[in-house]
């Protein structure tokens, strides 16, 4: 009896004959044997035919069908140590679903434009197949670490009436002959849910009009941000570097195989993202970047040049805390022990991926809070649901956001956000 089976499950079908259903990656013939290396969504894998072995149309159209064209194949499963997989299908017949003729992404060499501008093509591609998933077990390790550390989830809106990281770079749209903004965080909105649910989580788009056109900045990217009443900078710490250990661990225990052979990466740098992650005060960092002769002036942010000089001492994600409260938002808390610096912090990753964790502990005073909305010439209006929060019950709370692709590229060790995102919004692209 034929079994339908799926090229992830092959292992529970040995000697078996089964029928797959995918698209054609890659043919070769050698004599009188043709070969089509099938993917199925869930894998690859390897499908031999002898002229004997099928019909003679069969034969044929193994011989001629276009890369991607849709197939339905049946054979016998055989386990073969040197096949790609271990798996290879000796086949007994073929039939064709719908023929692809000049599929425009080849095994040759592409450019990266081109291979934008075939996003939706793109995304069949073995590499891209790779970041994918890995980005799939991302966001299920990130869910389940919080899932299962008392965090609820916690959705936030999307169209806002106000500035969360600065006015500089709202996306501004009509809301019905009012002005609304395309959210840039959750978390002024977390920390309401965070009053009523004590620890919570939002995971969804966030957007930013960035100028910047650097391999590290998208215009619409995703982000996970965890918020907790009762907490202070140190909680967001532990909970960044509990999750962050998790998530890398599992990663690598899924796709650990896959993300060494097909985007070579270095796992040996992956191993090492244990608990405890270092913990530098900005002053030590700048420190660092003193010693190491980098021109910076103390009070000042970090650069992207200037977080992969720190991180480079390090073969472990670093937090950087206490950043001077001039350079942070408007609802960092400033250290009670020096007001000048607040309790702000961020995760630097290793090897040039930069910050890949925003957070810290909210301004909780009244006083303290609205004086800082004045300072920043917020419109107090739009705040005031904000504030309420400090007038009902204010505690201390703390939170932090992880942004999707940046940690992705960091796993997949990617030289730009842009393969992290199944379609990535660009200063310069909305398409497809
Ligand atoms: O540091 P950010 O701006 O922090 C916040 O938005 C806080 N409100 C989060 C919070 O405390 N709940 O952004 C957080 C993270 C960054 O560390 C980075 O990983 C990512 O979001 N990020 C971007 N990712 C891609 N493209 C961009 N333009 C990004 N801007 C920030
Ligand atoms: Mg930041």
């Amino acid at each position: 009896m034929k079994l339908s089976a799926y090229i992830s499950e092959l292992s529970s079908h040995v000697g078996a004959e089964v029928t797959l259903l995918g698209w054609v990656h890659n043919t070769r013939s050698s004599g009188k044997i043709r070969f089509v290396i099938l993917r199925d969504g869930t894998g690859y894998v390897q499908t031999v035919a002898g002229k004997n072995d099928v019909s003679d149309e069969e034969f044929d159209l193994l011989g001629n069908i276009g890369q991607e064209s849709s197939v339905e194949v049946t054979g016998v499963v055989r386990e073969d140590k040197r096949a790609p997989g271990g798996y290879e299908i000796n086949l007994t017949g073929i039939k064709l679903i719908s023929a692809a003729e000049d599929y425009p992404i080849t095994p040759k060499e592409h450019g990266t434009s081109f291979l934008l501008d075939m996003r939706h093509l793109w995304l069949r591609s073995r590499k891209q197949h790779v970041v994918m998933k890995v980005r799939h077990h991302a966001i299920a390790g990130i869910r389940d670490y919080l899932n299962n550390n008392g965090f609820y989830c916690l959705d936030t809106p999307i169209f806002t009436p106000n500035a969360c990281e600065g006015t500089s770079t709202l996306f501004e749209t009509d809301y019905f002959g009012d002005k609304a903004f395309l959210s840039q965080s959750g978390q002024l909105y977390n920390e309401a849910t965070a009053a009523a649910f004590r620890r919570v989580y939002c995971f969804g788009p966030t957007f930013r009009a960035e100028k910047s056109k650097t391999r590290r900045h998208l215009t619409e990217f995703w982000m996970v941000e965890p918020e907790m009443a009762f907490a202070d900078l140190d909680d967001v710490m532990d909970v960044t570097e509990g999750m962050v250990e998790y998530v890398v661990g599992r990663c690598v225990d899924i796709c650990g195989e896959e993300l060494s052979e097909h985007l070579g990466r270095d796992l040996t740098k992956l191993e090492t993202v244990t608990r405890p992650f270092p913990r530098l005060r900005y002053d030590d960092a700048v420190a660092l970047l003193h010693d190491k002769g980098v021109d910076f002036e103390k009070g000042g942010d970090f650069g992207g040049g200037d977080e992969t000089i720190i991180s480079d001492s390090f073969d472990k994600p670093v937090f950087v805390h206490r950043y001077p409260t001039a350079v942070k938002a408007f609802y960092m808390q400033p250290d009670p022990d020096d007001p000048e610096y607040c309790l702000s912090v961020d995760l630097l990753a290793p090897e040039g991926y930069g910050e890949i964790v925003g957070g810290g502990q909210r301004i909780h005073d009244i006083k303290l809070l609205e004086k800082r909305i004045r300072e920043d010439k917020l419109p107090e209006d739009a705040f005031k649901w904000y504030t309420d929060l400090r007038r009902f019950g204010s505690v201390p709370h703390s939170g932090f956001g992880l942004g999707l692709e940046r940690f992705v590229s960091y796993i997949c060790g990617l030289n730009h956000l842009r393969e992290a995102i199944p379609f990535p919004r660009l200063i310069n692209r909305l398409n497809p």
